[in-house]
């Protein structure tokens, strides 16, 4: 708590009294969000206590500004658990932005199709997650002022702004598909015989990311939304081999279309 109020201090000496009601965590390649917006950024480098990351295609700046006349965080880059940060400094930004002041987590990452009427630069609904990282952030003595010891799963991926992202979708006539996210801790990429095993459990699309962040966010009792872009087809649907560029770079066009997708479901946030 003492942490996450010095960082808060530090935020607030920066942004003075704006104070965000949304944020959103952006995945590989999903900076074009950020294009064309201005407002106040800060370098997680800068900023006490903020973890180390350095993945190409993660910009590592916390950005403060207005969308559709909603005041916004924005991450862009988060911090991986197979980066080597503990569980807890994974997802210490989302406490620090719960003590700001916001409601809802939009939540973005690139993910492996497993689903195979999944296609490459689908964007998918998270509808609910398996966590397959072999921990939990919330392991550790709990902090009651914070949330519950054993929080309920389940509405983790909030069913109201579930709808409201079909609605916005269909406005934009931006195809989405649903589907449950398995995590791993990565860093590599999975075997055909993982893959073959997540379908089997019920996994649509695989990813080393977001279930630290939304079990955070649902501890927090923040609404929590999250999207998967199709970046590639997870080891052994296809015969292609997996590399981190081709990630990026399918990443880059489907976040135009998810950019616009979250500004509209923005809009629609009261
Ligand atoms: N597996 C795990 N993580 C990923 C993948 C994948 O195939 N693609 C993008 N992130």
């Amino acid at each position: 708590m003492e942490k996450i109020k010095e960082t808060l201090n530090y935020l607030n000496a920066k942004i003075g009294n704006f104070e965000p009601e949304i944020a959103i965590i952006l995945g590989s390649g999903l900076s074009v969000f950020c294009d064309n917006l201005e407002g106040i950024s800060i370098k997680y480098e800068d900023i006490p206590n903020f973890p180390i990351t350095n993945v190409a295609g993660h910009k590592g700046e916390l950005l403060y500004c207005n969308i559709e006349g909603k005041n916004c965080a924005i991450m862009q880059g988060r911090f991986h658990f197979y980066e080597g940060n503990s569980m807890q400094d994974c997802t210490f930004a989302i406490k620090v932005l719960k003590m700001a002041g916001i409601k809802t987590l939009i939540i973005t990452n690139a993910a492996g199709g497993i689903n195979k009427s999944f296609n490459i630069g689908d964007i998918i609904l998270i509808k609910d997650h398996i966590n397959f990282m072999g921990t939990n952030p919330l392991i550790g003595k709990n902090d009651n002022k914070l949330g519950e010891r054993f929080p309920d799963m389940s509405n983790v991926y909030n069913i109201n702004l579930r709808n409201t992202a079909k609605k916005c979708a269909n406005e934009l006539n931006i195809n989405i598909k649903e589907g449950v996210y398995i995590a791993t801790t990565g860093p590599s990429y999975e075997t055909a015989a993982e893959i073959k095993a997540f379908s089997i459990l019920g996994a649509d699309v695989v990813g080393m990311s977001s279930v630290p962040e939304a079990i955070v966010s649902n501890y927090l009792k923040i609404n929590t939304l999250a999207f998967s872009i199709v970046t590639n087809y997870a080891t052994g649907i296809s015969n292609n081999k997996l590399s981190h560029e081709e990630v990026l770079e399918t990443g880059k066009k489907a976040g135009l279309k998810l950019s616009s997708l979250i500004k509209k479901i923005i809009s629609k946030i009261n």
